[in-house]
């Protein structure tokens, strides 16, 4: 076997008020990955989830829920262990009242994060748990106390990624679930847009837990262009040297493409909403990866309301399905 197939979901935000129409949606989506197992031969491999897993992180509350009603079924359906199943957090799964809480932290690290250097020197401080950046980053504690009850066996290394390495048909692959919702407030209009931060010490400490691996798979919840200017910078690059394939959400559009410039290539899953409300684009995607010729084909699903059914989503390829080769494979052969 030479093809890794993933399923790569995002934004879900799950609430408790909102339930039903949830389910009505997340119900549709489980028929249909059954579905597509049958009639396509689209079985996954691995599960991919980018993030906004609930409305709100606040309490651990709406995070377990959506473990509960959506992930953990969603695993069964696609006959995934949990060991396959990869999730990164996004601004909706931290806590707001957290960064409310403190606005004097939050507002100095906007003017102190400003290039590489500070950016991995305040990443590094807290990774080794000093108390003024841990406090700066609790805001994530709710989301990974959730993750790391239900996903157990993926490394455990403080509040900006989390790795593991899976065989899948006697490859090596490896998922980085980086976090880019540590400098989220989560506020309105967009106000994070461009003040985000991945870091490259945490894309590179991610690398070095994943050395070895034939096939690289980052997961990060915002597209890159919301990283600051100089985070975007570095982060960037090394996503576009070092993985194979980033999968994003956040935007609730589907739109798979290929990215190249001289520090490397990288295919980019970018997913759309599993629900943004009924009445708008609901979707998902599988990814196969065809190892020797480098070829990623996407195969886009689109919720349909009016007979609460998913179809091949022909609003955002022709026919719904759309293959791009990475000019630059990476050890895929
Ligand atoms: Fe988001």
């Amino acid at each position: 076997m030479t093809k890794i197939t993933v399923l790569h979901a995002s934004d879900l935000h799950w609430s408790e008020s909102n339930s039903r129409d949830l389910s009505i949606v997340t119900n549709a989506m489980l028929a249909d990955i059954e579905y597509m197992g049958k009639e396509h031969s689209l079985r996954p491999d691995l599960i991919i989830f980018s993030g906004d897993l609930a409305q709100s992180g606040d309490s651990e509350d709406g995070l377990m829920q959506a473990f509960e009603h959506f992930l953990v079924p969603l695993a069964k359906a696609a006959g995934v262990g949990t060991e396959r199943l990869f999730v990164a957090p996004g601004n909706h799964d931290m806590s707001r009242d957290n960064v409310r809480s403190l606005p004097t932290i939050n507002d100095a690290l906007y003017g102190r994060l400003k290039d590489t250097d500070a950016i991995n020197a305040f990443v590094r401080s807290a990774m080794r748990g000093a108390k003024e950046e841990v406090l700066a980053v609790d805001r994530m504690n709710n989301f990974y106390s959730v993750h790391d009850a239900y996903l157990g066996s993926i490394s455990q290394t403080g509040p900006f990624f989390r790795t593991a390495k899976v065989d899948i048909h006697g490859r090596s692959v490896g998922v980085a679930c980086l976090n880019s919702a540590w400098r989220a407030t989560g506020e309105a209009d967009d106000v994070d847009y461009q003040r985000l931060v991945i870091s490259e010490l945490a894309i590179d400490s991610a690398l070095e837990e994943l050395e070895g691996c034939e096939v690289k798979i980052a997961v990060h919840h915002h597209p890159l262009d919301w990283l600051t200017i100089a985070d975007k910078e570095t982060s960037d690059a090394r996503i576009r040297s070092a993985f194979n394939l980033a999968c994003s959400g956040h935007m609730h559009a589907a739109r798979p493409s290929f990215t190249l410039d001289a520090t490397g290539s990288c295919v980019v899953s970018q997913t759309g909403s599993v629900f943004a409300g009924r009445k708008w684009f609901n979707g998902y995607q599988f990814i196969e990866i065809d190892l020797p010729s480098g070829c990623y084909t996407f195969t886009v699903r689109e919720y349909h309301d009016h007979d609460r059914r998913f179809d091949f989503a022909t609003t955002v390829c022709p026919g719904g399905v759309v293959t791009l080769a990475d000019v630059l494979p990476k050890d895929l052969t």
